[in-house]
């Protein structure tokens, strides 16, 4: 998993600075390529000469070279790694990474990386237990960055060692982990709808709702980051809303009828969908050719079933495809979710509920309860693109 792999390793100044050493043998054995960068303070700890002899590599710490004034650019570090390791991490890099105190080359580093970002950090219980470490942390975690706590590996008191920088070997294993889950879907061709329809009543007005559609863009994007091939059907969304990844196809539409005849046509060469629209339910019988005019008269439109998606690509499922619903409800929840998770043939139900604050339509978190046919598990508040992650978990277990 980490063969071939570009590591930016920064070390700062603290007394598990040697255990780096033990970091960078392990990488360069499973084949990966260690560039080091380090901190003025972890240079009291360790040498770089150390360093650049277990990496083949000059260590960077300056944002000059002192022999010929050469510029050591840290944004194209940032462009060449595929992933960003501070071992050891001490309490004030953590801070000012939180913070953006750019005033050293392993803080300009990881303000332009552009690779994911994996802190261990190092320093006494009392200083890893102040409520400052602790929020600096929480902070890096909400920007997406992966903390390796300390004292994961240790089987006895999980106090015990609280502060004290991970085992060398559980760092690398984290690392391993995280590239391997980076292309479970590798192969898979998964379809996903998105974001509101809208139904037409004349040419100016429509019936719609507020899905913004960014549960099911965060899905897109974490599909096609772990390797699939994604088809992405979009309502009508914000024009901002923009897909990132190259692997994702997107089909924009406007109206229920629209998204049903493209996801029927796309799914039976799929190995996956998943059904994240806010699909309007009816729709206006007719369409008025044109502008409706304001009459002294109360104002009827009749409106019609429109076709259900899942329930059509439910009967459509063969073995082996899988197919993940939505449920938004106000009400008797978990029986409602229950109940189309049967009626709709899904594999699963994401429950999210309008009763939650920061759940739902328009918001960038949401708060989800996965329910199966055997059982239920439910998740914290956190931003989309992380519940994205618990979800394709989900599916990826679903075998
Ligand atoms: N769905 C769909 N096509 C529809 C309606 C819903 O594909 N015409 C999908 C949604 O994308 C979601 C799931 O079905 O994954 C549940 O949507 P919801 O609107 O909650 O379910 P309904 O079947 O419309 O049930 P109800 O309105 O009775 O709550």
């Amino acid at each position: 998993m980490l063969k071939g792999k570009k590591i930016v390793l920064g070390i700062t100044g603290s007394i598990a600075a040697y255990k780096s050493c033990l970091i960078i043998r392990q990488l360069i054995k499973k084949g990966a390529e260690v560039q080091v960068v380090i901190t003025p303070a972890g240079k009291e700890f360790i040498t770089p000469i150390t360093l650049s002899a277990l990496t083949c590599k000059p260590v960077i710490s300056e944002f000059f070279s002192q022999r010929d004034g050469t510029w050591h650019s840290h944004v194209n570090l940032g462009l060449w790694a595929d992933a960003m390791l501070i071992a050891p991490a001490t309490a004030s890099t953590i801070g000012k990474m939180a913070n953006g105190i750019a005033d050293n080359m392993l803080i300009t580093t990881y303000l332009s990386m552009k690779a994911p970002v994996f802190i261990a950090p190092a320093m006494d219980l009392d200083m890893y237990a102040h409520p400052s470490t602790q929020k600096n942390l929480q902070t890096l975690q909400s920007y997406g960055n992966h903390v390796i706590e300390p004292g994961t590996g240790f089987l006895a008191s999980k106090l015990e060692g609280k502060g004290r920088m991970e085992e060398p070997e559980n760092i690398v294993a984290a690392l391993e982990a995280f590239f391997a889950k980076q292309c479970d879907l590798e192969g898979e061709c998964i379809l996903i709808t998105a974001g509101p329809t809208y139904e037409k009543i004349d040419p100016v007005r429509f019936i719609g709702n507020y899905s913004s559609g960014k549960m099911g863009f965060a899905l897109a994007e974490e599909c096609a980051r772990r390797g699939a091939d994604v088809t992405l059907v979009c309502g009508p969304v914000s024009a901002a809303m923009q897909t990132e990844h190259p692997n994702i196809h997107r089909i924009n539409v406007e109206s229920a009828q629209q998204m049903y005849e493209v996801c029927k046509e796309r799914f039976p060469s799929m190995t996956s969908a998943v059904l994240c629209a806010a699909v309007a339910d009816y729709a206006p019988e007719a369409v008025a050719m044109e502008k409706m005019k304001r009459t002294a008269d109360d104002l009827v439109i009749r409106l019609k079933p429109n076709p259900d998606i899942a329930a059509a690509l439910g009967k459509m499922k063969q073995a082996g495809q899988k197919l993940v619903g939505f449920a938004l409800e106000t009400n008797n929840e978990e029986s409602n979710a229950q109940s189309k998770l049967k009626k709709k043939n899904f594999d699963f139900i994401v429950l999210n509920s309008l009763k939650n604050k920061g759940a739902g339509f328009q918001t960038d978190t949401n708060q989800i309860t996965i329910i199966t046919p055997q059982g239920k598990t439910e998740y914290a508040l956190k931003p989309k693109t992380e519940v994205a992650k618990d979800i394709i978990d989900r599916l990826v277990q679903q075998g």
